[in-house]
């Protein structure tokens, strides 16, 4: 990876730059995250959810490296080698150059990588394996850090490509996996709710290249295959007629990607309010429910409130703002939003529709998939011909507008409009 022993100064331009060039893993989504794929003697921390699919995916890497000559190797702390082949045979077929070797001692896998010499090592996972020099349990801080910094060494000493996986919980999980940012050159994270088939990998950080790409992935009987349209897999079992349902379009990386709101309004006057958020800040749903009721005058403090992103997607940037604040409107009105409308854009704490970037990807995305209309910050310029923009400085404007749509449509108003009305618009409630 250096170009020249530690310690002795080089002239920069002496120094060869096709020493960080990256080798294709074979997982074409990966290479695309990883700007062209593995870096030899670089160290890569794939997080994620327990379930998520980390180890589908390295073993499919591995399989991959392995049958396009190069040699792989599977240091396995948490399954038994024979969990592996089993989980290997369901992803194809086993080319002879992939090694697996089992055990918790991270020396042990720098002894495996001295006899086989990969080209590609995965290390499954970071918290199962201990390192013998360190006194604590597998898992914790100083153990997690200490294997983190041999396989480091490892990847630079012996020259493999060396993946580490690393599990994080839905609460964040941060004194883990997270920790270890500093000590790689690459941190990918895969998400996805491991109820559903979607999955996203994408780089928090990278060393060799941008970080902008994102992979997407389905989980299917035979392992991750790519995704090319997520369109059908995120809104397919849709319902526009019933009321809660908004559209946005997120932009994961520089990927856009358009998904689902859902809110559900339930048990007002009951007294006892309670929010539950999937997929969505709870703390910005909160500020979310506040603005909407102080600026726009749409209650739904009295009842429960869900509001849920679809197909377990994460909708946690600013621009999920508009569609989540026009779901619950929807919802707490008993009126459905019109189905061919999609909505981004950023809610301040006034009210105000604030732009956000990307809107021409944004924009695309949803013209593709055949959405007609569009609810968007002010300033955001004109997109493609297929979409009519709707240009909005406020909440107050947009919940007028895109509810204004739906009874222009006409018989768009579904029978479901239960009549327990809306204090919207409350003209006192607008300033
Ligand atoms: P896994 O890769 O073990 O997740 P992680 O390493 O992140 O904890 O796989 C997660 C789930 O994926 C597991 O419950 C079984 C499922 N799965 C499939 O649906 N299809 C497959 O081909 C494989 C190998 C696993
Ligand atoms: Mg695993």
């Amino acid at each position: 990876m250096s170009g020249g022993p530690p310690g002795e100064p080089v002239s920069l331009a002496a120094v060869d730059p096709d020493a960080a060039r990256p080798v294709p893993t074979g997982v074409a989504e990966m290479d695309r995250v990883l700007a062209g794929g593995l870096v030899p003697g670089s160290l890569t921390l794939v997080y994620g959810e327990p379930g998520v699919g980390k180890s589908t995916l390295l073993l499919q890497v591995l399989l991959a490296s392995a049958s396009s000559g190069r040699s792989a190797l599977l240091a396995s702390a948490e399954e038994s080698t024979s969990q592996v082949r089993v989980r290997a045979a369901r992803l194809g077929p086993i080319p002879p150059s992939l090694f697996v070797v089992g055990g918790a001692d991270v020396t042990l896998v720098g002894e495996a990588v001295a006899a086989v010499h990969p080209d590609v090592v995965v290390a499954d996972s970071v918290q199962a394996l201990v390192d013998p020099e360190v006194s604590g349990v597998p898992g914790t801080l100083a153990q997690v850090r200490a294997c983190a910094d041999r396989l480091a060494q490892l990847a630079r000493r012996e020259g493999p490509a060396v993946v580490v996986v690393g599990h994080v919980t839905k609460e964040g999980g941060l004194a883990g996996p997270r920790a270890l940012e500093h000590l790689v050159d690459t941190v990918l994270s895969f998400e996805g709710d491991r109820h559903h088939a979607l999955r996203l990998l994408r780089a928090v950080k990278h060393r060799f290249g941008p970080t902008g790409e994102v992979g997407l992935f389905e989980m299917g009987e035979e392992g991750l295959r790519a995704v090319a349209d997520p369109g059908p897999l995120l809104l397919g079992d849709r319902r526009p007629e019933v009321p809660g349902s908004a559209v946005s379009a997120l932009l994961h990386g520089r990927r856009p990607l358009v998904v689902e709101i859902q809110a559900l309004a339930y048990g007002a006057g009951r007294g006892s309010a309670a929010r539950t958020a999937q997929g969505i800040d709870p703390r910005r749903l909160a500020s979310l429910v506040a603005v909407l009721e102080c600026r726009a005058g749409v209650v739904t403090a009295s009842g429960e409130l869900f509001v849920s992103a679809t197909a377990g997607v994460r909708a946690v940037e600013p621009a999920t703002d508009l569609p989540v604040s026009l779901a619950v409107a929807s919802a707490a009105q008993g009126l459905a939003l019109p189905a061919d409308l999609i909505s981004f854009g950023e809610i301040g704490l006034a009210g105000e529709v604030r732009q956000v970037p990307g809107a021409d990807r944004r924009l695309a995305e949803a013209a593709r998939l055949g959405f007609t209309r569009a609810l968007v910050p002010a300033s955001t310029a004109e997109g493609p011909a297929a979409l009519a923009l709707f240009r909005v400085g406020t909440l107050v404007e947009a919940l007028d507008v895109a509810f204004g749509l739906t009874d222009r449509a006409g018989g768009d108003v579904p029978a479901l409009a239960t009549g327990t009305m809306p204090s919207w618009p409350n003209p006192a409630a607008i300033r």
